[in-house]
């Protein structure tokens, strides 16, 4: 690991900040923020400065003896966000119902006020849930709907928000109504209008991803959220991969519901997610546990999940000041940067077939790609065993592949790594 010296020299600070931040000891997120921040590059003389990522991939403890093209799934979190996990658990540990709930619960405060400014909607509109998944369960199973009611979403929407609406088929007799998107898609407005064919008189709710896990394809949300909002059919925005990802917030997609995991692209501690409610929306929508009756129109009716650990809740505040510090903008530049390192690589060979649109704007930096005359789920088993590379196998009725989403830690002597094993099939 390089010291701190290296490092500030590395991403070139000013000579007096330098001088200030050097002690012995490890880097601390203080000075890797300030380090950050201090460049004065810009996003495209940054996206393949080697030196500069090979510096905020120090604030991951990872084992570089295995090639993680898996950060999609869940990521690590980053050295500073553990650190203050682990001291909140400690502290959490020594009298719970003062420490935990007295002392620290409160604090929640700051960081659904930080999030809510980083998505950019009010802290009244924020509940900071457990995942992804909760977040949108909690929207899917909170509307009112009657036998026969339809819902809509695509077939590449995520398996677990899939069942959710088919347990509400079997319960309740509800209709879930799904269809294909063409895959890679370059022309979102295809998608628009997949989604407008398919709504009827009986559509009461559309579900959509901001990003596609299956491919990284950056759906048209804005547009599907109009054409919810002309009709008076609420869309629920899954975000799980977008958010801290794809540089978009609140106001470039206009929802009303939006529910995102903190764990996969912001790094903040496994067990962390947000789901946003538009203010007037928040009474008509029921939580999954009940909440107090004088919360009907409280965002934290959605926090009413029982005794939990707080820790990871307010260690989010790390990795929000970690991802600021890096920015939005630069981040994304950067992960679309390596994908299409490689991607592009591998298309040379003329052996494989990509999954996802390297055009701009089309998909974030996860992408998924076919090899030819392999399985999916060998070759991702393959490259785990004889190569430690980690990859996600994708079989989708669609479509199969390999999905590869590397991360801000991500060299390009990794990705090197995973093309020549690829290349050597
Ligand atoms: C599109 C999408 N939605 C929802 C989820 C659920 O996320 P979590 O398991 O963090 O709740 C995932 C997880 O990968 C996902 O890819």
């Amino acid at each position: 690991m390089q010291n701190r010296r290296q490092f500030l020299g590395a991403i070139g600070l000013p000579s007096v900040a330098v001088s200030t931040a050097l002690r012995s000891g490890p880097c601390e997120l203080g000075e890797i923020v300030h380090a950050i921040a201090a460049t004065t590059a810009t996003t495209e003389q940054l996206v393949a400065d080697e030196d500069f990522w090979l510096q905020v991939g120090q604030a991951f403890a990872v084992d570089r003896s295995l090639v993680n093209l898996n950060n999609g799934g869940v990521s690590p979190t980053t050295t500073f966000a553990m650190a203050a996990h682990k001291r909140h658990l400690d502290f959490s540990n020594e009298a719970p119902g003062y420490t935990m709930w007295r002392v620290l619960e409160p604090q929640k405060e700051a960081v659904r006020a930080r999030l809510a400014r980083q998505f950019g909607c009010d802290a009244e509109e924020l509940a900071i849930t457990r995942n992804a998944s909760e977040g949108l369960q909690i929207c899917q199973l909170g509307f009112d709907l009657a036998r026969g009611d339809q819902v809509l979403c695509t077939n590449q929407d995520y398996p677990r928000m899939i069942n959710t609406w088919k347990q509400r088929a079997a319960r309740e007799g509800i209709e879930l109504v799904t269809f294909s998107i063409p895959t890679p898609c370059d022309d979102p407005a295809r998608i628009v209008e997949l989604y407008r064919q398919h709504i009827t008189e009986k559509t009461r709710v559309i579900l959509v991803c901001h990003v596609i896990n299956l491919t990284g394809q950056i759906m048209p949300v804005r547009e599907v959220v109009a054409l919810g909002r002309e009709r008076g059919i609420p869309v629920i925005v899954d975000g799980a991969h977008a958010f801290a990802n794809v540089d978009a917030s609140l106001s470039d997609l206009d929802c009303d519901y939006y529910a995102t995991s903190l764990h996969k692209w912001l790094f903040a501690p496994i067990g962390t997610g947000f789901l946003f409610v538009r203010r007037s929306k928040i009474r008509s929508l029921w939580p999954l546990m009940a909440g107090l009756p004088e919360q009907v129109e409280d965002i934290r009716k959605f926090e009413q999940f029982g005794t939990h650990p707080v820790g990871p809740f307010l260690a989010i505040a790390e990795a929000l000041t970690f991802h600021e510090a890096i920015g939005s903008a630069r981040k994304f530049a950067r992960l679309v940067h390596l994908r299409d390192l490689w991607a592009r690589r591998l298309l040379a060979t003329g052996r494989i077939r990509l999954h996802t649109s390297l055009s701009p704007g089309a998909a974030c930096g996860i992408a998924t790609v076919e090899v030819d005359g392999f399985d999916s789920l060998e070759l991702s088993a393959k490259l785990v065993s004889e190569h430690r590379i980690l990859t996600t196998p994708i079989v989708h009725e669609d479509f199969h592949g390999i999905r590869v989403s590397p991360s801000v830690y991500t060299t390009t002597g990794e990705l090197d790594r995973f093309c020549r094993a690829i290349e050597s099939l």
